[in-house]
């Protein structure tokens, strides 16, 4: 137990410089609905009331500050709320979006009950049993998300009785809201808490539990008993997390050695504290750009109007949606758009990723292909956008041009001498001695 308490001193003096850093930071205040479960009377509405509320925030709970400003007047005064927040987590940029903006972050409000947790690594937190005159105060819980997918955060607040003062108590909050990785990349997706050192809750323990859904599949990643120093068996070998950072500075991020495509879902952080749960949810997105190929590779030579078979196949690539087209660059350097073949069905290979193919019947007198030139296949992905190029050589086109008659001239002229040279140098030297034998006869 003495390990955890110089630990949680050395927590403590990180988070009172970070407590004097953050004072200086503005974060005045911020618009969130307040909600919560209206009074059943059949005890089995769920109905919940939204109403309008704002906070305001200060990192420094003697700053009085704020008392003298008046709420904006569609706000009822019994939601406006004076949070103070030491390790301003309230405070970061994504949840401040500049003046004007049309996109504002999302927040809520609701009324939190503080419960003894049943999971299997958070229930020692409780076991001791806390002091129960902390617990009887108002307490709330907030959950916020960021522009853009940069930040998504969650606070646990305390006020004493109808006061209308939380303390932020315990927080979680991500910077990898929304993110994605390509196949075999390290992945990791960020949390990291904060827990009030004045609060009687600070060094009573942590859990921290990492979830995983996709499609109403779930399972459990990660389960770390922070006061056992016990990490619960969980079968995801390629999981893990940095323990010295987590207890030093409440990181628990968590680190996926190798990307794959069974890993894209939504990821649940959650922190536990003695009868208090916090926890934000990532997306992680795992995004392949196909590999193109093209068959037959070279293209055989064609004479107008012969048609060709050119195939794209596009492996390797997730998520499914994927574009292929076609394009044509002339000798002239004009690019012509060939459209996008005929697709096939996609297919799923064993690691998750997709192939899929593009056939192209190539009519050179058809199309207007002239002599020639590349024919592209182009694939877009969300990944990036791919390329791959083949050469098309057309012989003898039709309707040649003067210099094309020229040049045949020439060539046949060329090949007329050829021959003539070739029959003189052989005649006289002939290896078939029997030809000349058989003249002779005759
Ligand atoms: C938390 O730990 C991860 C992995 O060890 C690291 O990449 C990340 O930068 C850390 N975050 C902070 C805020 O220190």
């Amino acid at each position: 137990m003495t390990q955890y308490w110089t630990i949680y001193k050395i927590l403590a003096i990180t988070l009172a410089s970070a407590f004097i850093r953050a004072s200086h930071n503005s974060c005045p205040v911020m618009e969130c609905w307040f909600v919560q479960e209206k009074p059943g009377r059949g005890g089995f509405s769920a109905a919940v009331s939204q109403e309008k509320s704002l906070m305001y925030i200060r990192t420094d709970p003697d700053d009085r500050s704020f008392m003298q400003l008046h709420p904006p007047a569609d706000i009822d005064q019994s939601r406006v709320y004076y949070v103070t927040d030491p390790a301003a987590s309230f405070c970061h940029a994504p949840l401040h979006p500049p003046e004007g903006s049309v996109t504002k972050p999302q927040c809520e409000i609701n009324p939190f009950v503080p419960h003894p947790s049943t999971v299997r690594w958070a229930t020692s937190l409780t076991e001791s049993g806390q002091s129960p005159i902390h617990l009887q105060a108002d307490w709330f819980s907030v959950a916020a998300q960021g522009l853009d997918g940069k930040l998504v955060f969650s606070a646990i607040m305390r006020a004493p009785s109808g006061s209308k003062e939380p303390h932020v108590i315990l927080s979680v909050s991500s910077r990898t809201a929304s993110v994605h990785f390509r196949l075999g990349e390290r992945v990791m997706l960020d949390c990291g808490f904060w827990v009030d050192p004045s609060s009687p809750l600070s060094g009573a323990g942590f859990s921290v539990e990492w979830r995983y859904q996709f499609r109403g599949d779930g399972r459990l990643v990660l389960a770390y008993d922070g006061k056992n120093d016990r990490l619960a068996d969980t079968g995801e070998p390629d999981a893990a997390l940095d323990f010295n950072a987590l207890h030093e500075t409440g990181n628990a991020s968590l680190i996926l050695e190798e990307a794959q495509v069974r890993h894209s879902g939504t990821y649940i952080c959650s922190v536990y504290l003695p009868n208090l749960l916090a926890q934000v949810a990532l997306d992680l997105e795992i995004v392949e750009p196909p590999s193109l190929s093209i068959f037959p590779s070279p293209l055989p030579l064609i004479v107008p109007g012969q048609v060709v078979s050119v195939q794209c196949e596009a492996s390797g690539f997730f998520p499914l949606s994927l574009e292929l087209a076609w394009e044509f660059v002339g000798a002239d350097g004009q690019l012509l758009s060939l459209g996008q073949g005929s697709l096939s069905g996609h297919k799923q290979a064993s690691d998750g990723t997709y192939s899929q193919s593009s056939r192209l019947e190539l009519d050179s007198t058809k199309l207007g292909l002239g002599r020639g030139g590349e024919v592209i296949c182009v694939g877009n992905h969300m990944g990036g956008t791919r390329k791959v190029k083949v050469t098309l050589n057309v012989i003898g086109v039709s309707a040649p041009s003067i210099e094309d008659s020229m040049m045949m001239v020439v060539v046949a002229l060329g090949l007329y001498g050829l021959i003539k040279v070739f029959s003189r140098t052989v005649s006289p030297t002939g290896t078939s001695n029997g030809d000349t034998k058989d003249k002779k006869g005759n």
